[in-house]
């Protein structure tokens, strides 16, 4: 399974990526906007930071304005995927930037049907949300089993990349189910290696470690 990060901050994006577990990076314009500073020169550092995909999201809504922002964004980094709602002339759009060859990552998806039309247009990537559908009381994993099996069976190949990913529980059962990449905060990220058995079982070695004669 591919991890990403989803983040625009270059500091987690360093950390993340030092581990050397790290194959690409979301950001999504909420991201953008808490660095402060403009897209471009955001999404250019990333790229100069990590080698794997990287998600950079239009903020056009037409499908006219999707492309040729998602034609500017493209142009930025061979390593750019351009980043396009699930609207209609969201997938609109993606039919001609995938004809192009340009890789897009169809954001926004809270259902089946959506991601079958994602995948029909020419998506690289779904992003189905599940953290947001399990907030107002939904089950998000429900989703991403169902998108796994109707891509299976049909062999569409569009990429599950589980996002709005919340805990260590959530990437577990993606893997499980078998979503091809998940986009992970940097927090969830560092909460992924924690397990307090780990830290006791260390202090233990440590200590008795002591007792070893030199
Ligand atoms: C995905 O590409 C999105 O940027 C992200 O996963 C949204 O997550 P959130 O629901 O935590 O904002």
């Amino acid at each position: 399974m591919k991890i990403f990060v989803d983040s625009a901050d270059i500091d987690e994006i360093r950390d993340a990526a030092a581990m050397g577990v790290l194959d690409g990076v979301t950001t999504n314009p909420s991201l953008v906007a808490k660095t402060g500073k403009p897209m471009k020169q955001v999404i250019s550092e990333i790229c100069e930071v990590v080698d794997g995909p990287i998600s950079a999201e239009v903020l056009a809504t037409d499908v006219d304005g999707i492309v040729s922002e998602g034609r500017e964004l493209a142009k930025l980094h061979k390593n750019i995927v351009v980043k396009v709602p699930l609207i209609a002339d969201g997938i609109r759009a993606v039919k001609t930037l995938s004809g192009e060859g340009i890789r897009t990552n169809v954001t926004l998806c809270f259902s089946a049907p959506q991601a079958m039309l994602a995948a029909k247009a020419g998506a690289t990537y779904i992003s189905p949300f599940l953290g947001r559908i399990d907030d107002i009381g939904g089950d998000g994993l429900e989703l991403i089993e169902q998108i796994v099996t109707i891509y299976g069976n049909y062999g569409y190949t569009t990429e599950v990349l589980a996002a709005s990913i919340r805990h260590p529980v959530h990437l577990t059962r993606c893997a499980e189910l078998g979503a091809d990449v998940a986009t992970i905060p940097h927090k969830v990220i560092l909460q992924l290696l924690k397990h307090p058995l780990t830290d006791i079982g260390l202090a233990r070695f440590l200590e008795d470690a002591k007792k070893i004669p030199a």
